[in-house]
């Protein structure tokens, strides 16, 4: 099919109009009790109008707690004044982690204080302070005041996490939220000095059962290192759950009357997206070469174009498929390698496509290639759906999940382990919130749930491919994605993003220099925790002469392009902890910070803190609100296809359903390819909870216009990874 250049343009645009995503609420929605109620299977959700109206009595009746609480509050203010007249006693003990083997480890700078209540009720500041550098701290109080009769029998040692916001102007404000509160009699305070002994805190623990770094989490909602806002709950709850009851409608459907539904009306019930939508004014125009490398370009892909050797205007793009790792034999996952022309407008078309790799079940070969090209005829369609699978797999489970989710949440745990008092917590803490939560969440409904049952790998190849991915992260030297043409637009935005976002880094810490350097001591704990808890480089602990030379050479080719597609500089100059070559890069190696090398270790503060950012919000979100126009049409792309039982295997049309997910798996990737794109709450521009700098919002907003020329919403980058 042919179709003008202008219809086509116009088509797209007025097709992006209108899938973007909005939502609506009212007061009977149906909705979620807690997060931990989305499955991929029957999530329980309340609905009919008997039992919302309940649960909207009770949230009413929790709202008229609260305000009790905020009246008492009011009523019983704690004044900022310590009642002292002298110092004649000290309150010491000593704060640690709790998990095993991190029981020994202080908690620093974790804010303190004592209070009294009156017996008529008002509150009465009798000491405050912090710990230090080893956990241990001492609380000076007046020992005639603290056990004065009016007081209540019992004291409160409270302990305070703190928490990084912005003031209008763009000042950090931190304040103090309470995280533990112990009780102690006042009548055992008799001598000059009283000890809590040593405390042991649940606080940001790594977890011990896995092979990335992940936090610890007893029961998300009740002891977990940090929560949600009400407000981002709401927002998820409001937008997800009008899939979820498309989901169990379908899944009703097929377990009492399988004969009433069909691969057509599973996809029609969910929202239209962009290929959809296309297709409707377009027919074929989204299986076509030219939108395949529109896609490439500037889609969910956002592919890395690798030369090819002695051909200066063609690039490949390559998909691994199951390497070493554990896989079953239902779903295909050959490697491929797409070549690409680029065209005098910039764009790019396919030319040639090789698969490495069983096609169907009947082939056991792991080294078998087939190359195809546009000469191949029907063959040549379905060669292109196997690279839109295939880019699909890896751009979830590779970029997606491991390069953004897992990479955050690596430097999430050891920001809020070690940063509170150095200004380096206001600029990074609010980016490096929720990713946590949300990776718990993950291993669920996706990990365990979903990706073994629709992909090639089995959950052991999920956890061996995504360490190994891990493997070739990293800050230091890192690069925006390499653009190749002014087409590129993908590309474009990104360096356009860095470039504000490392200014503003950069402004930040020379503003604040003099308290990062005084408190240097966080930063090193910090890059201390992340090197002792990296993943290896990729292959740095593999020796490669043991592999079949066929396999080494995989390897070798996946390490050299992942270098390209991370950004990941082989050069760097890492460090070995544990015997093993660590693929995050030290921030700094110093305890204090080192005047003869101040321009090199702020360099460094300045690249890594950027990088975080980068990785939490923009190519997060870059990947995350794309997903339902690249996988909100099963047919086009999911995440895996199957072998089916015929000779052809994959290699066969798209009305050959025995091929794509079941009916069961369809309505499920959708529910998730819908939900997961709509986040809708967290944007850097709406700054929802005060903690965006304000500063950043302004670069940002100055170049509004030339975004929306690249084709971004700037109001659409979200401020963090919070789905
Ligand atoms: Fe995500």
């Amino acid at each position: 099919m042919q179709y003008d250049k202008k219809k086509i343009e116009e088509v797209c645009k007025e097709c992006e109009k209108k899938t973007q995503i909005s939502y609506k609420y009212t007061f009977f929605s149906p909705r979620y009790k807690s997060i931990h109620d989305i499955e991929i299977g029957r999530s329980r959700i309340l609905k009919g109008w008997l039992n919302l109206l309940l649960e909207n009595l009770y949230l009413l009746y929790e709202e008229i707690r609260n305000e009790i609480t905020a009246f008492k509050k009011w009523l019983f203010p704690r004044e900022d004044k310590i009642y002292r007249n002298q110092v004649d006693g000290q309150i010491v003990g000593r704060i640690t982690f709790a998990r095993k083997n991190d029981e020994t480890r202080p908690i620093h700078h974790l804010h303190l204080e004592v209070w009294a209540r009156t017996r008529l009720f008002q509150w009465r500041k009798l000491s405050e302070g912090m710990t230090d550098m080893h956990g241990h701290f001492s609380l000076p109080y007046d020992l005639r005041i603290a056990r004065r009769w009016r007081y209540k029998k019992k004291l409160h040692f409270e302990i305070y996490e703190t928490v990084h916001r912005y003031d209008k102007e763009g000042n950090p404000k931190p304040y103090y939220q309470l995280f533990k509160k112990l009780l102690f009699p006042k009548k055992d305070l008799i001598g000059m000095r009283y000890s809590l002994g040593r405390i042991m805190l649940f606080y940001w623990e790594y977890r011990s059962d896995t092979t990335v770094p992940r936090v610890f989490i007893k029961k998300q909602g009740e002891d977990a290192p940090e929560y949600y806002t009400k407000d981002r709950l709401d927002a998820l709850y409001q937008q997800t759950i009008p899939y979820e009851l498309i989901k169990l409608k379908h899944l009703e459907q097929l377990e009492l009357a399988p004969e009433t539904i069909s691969f057509q009306q599973i996809q029609e019930d969910y929202p239209i997206n962009l290929t959809r939508c296309i297709e409707k004014k377009l027919p074929g125009y989204t299986r076509s070469d030219e939108w395949l490398g529109k896609r490439m370009m500037n889609g969910m892909n956002r592919a890395y174009f690798e030369d090819v050797p002695g051909e200066s205007d063609a690039f490949y793009v390559k998909y691994f498929g199951l390497c070493r790792y554990d896989h079953n034999d239902e779903y295909a996952l050959p490697t491929s390698r797409a070549k690409f022309k680029l065209q005098e407008d910039g764009h790019i078309l396919p030319i040639e496509i090789e698969l490495e790799g069983p096609l169907s079940a009947f082939e056991k070969d792991p080294w078998i290639k087939r190359k195809f090209t546009p000469a191949s005829g029907d063959e040549w369609e379905y060669a292109k759906r196997v690279v839109r699978v295939n880019g699909s797999f890896s751009t979830e489970l590779d970029e997606h999940f491991t390069g953004t989710h897992l990479n955050t949440e690596q430097y999430a745990i050891a920001a809020f382990r070690n940063l509170r008092i150095n200004p380096v917590a206001t600029l990074l803490l609010p980016h490096l919130k929720e990713v946590s939560l949300v990776n718990n969440t993950a291993d669920k409904i996706l990990l365990s749930d979903f990706i073994p049952h629709v992909t090639a790998l089995t959950p052991e190849g999920i956890s061996q491919r995504t360490r190994d991915l891990l493997g070739m992260q990293d800050w230091k030297n890192w690069k925006t994605i390499r653009k190749i043409s002014d087409a590129h637009t993908c590309a474009i935005a990104e360096d356009m993003f860095w470039d504000i976002l490392y200014g503003f880094v950069s402004d930040f810490i020379d503003q604040y220099q003099d308290r990062i350097k005084e408190h240097w001591i966080e930063i090193y704990k910090f890059s201390e925790d992340l090197l002792e808890n990296s993943v290896p480089v990729f292959l740095s602990d593999v020796n490669l002469d043991d592999l079949d030379p066929r396999m080494k050479a995989l390897e070798e080719e996946r390490f050299a392009f992942y270098s390209g597609q991370y950004g990941f500089d082989p050069n760097a100059a890492r460090v070995k902890r544990n015997g093993l070559l660590k693929a995050v890069s030290p921030i700094t190696l110093s305890p204090h910070f080192d005047e003869s090398r101040a321009e090199e270790e702020m360099r460094n503060l300045k690249s890594a803190c950027a990088y975080m950012i980068m990785v939490a919000s923009y190519l997060h979100t870059w990947i995350n609100e794309n997903q339902y126009n690249q996988l909100g049409e099963v047919l086009y792309s999911c995440g895996g296809l199957r072998f089916g039982e015929k000779e052809r295997g994959i290699m066969a049309p798209e009305s050959d359903l025995s091929i794509s997910p079941d009916l069961t798996h369809c309505t499920q990737g959708l529910f998730l390819a819908n939900i997961l794109s709509r986040t809708e709450y967290g944007f850097i521009t709406t700054n929802n909870e005060d903690d965006v700098n304000p500063e950043l919002i302004r670069r940002l907003l100055d170049k509004e216009k030339e975004f929306k020329e690249l084709h971004v919403d700037i109001h659409a980058i979200e401020s963090r990874t919070n789905i």
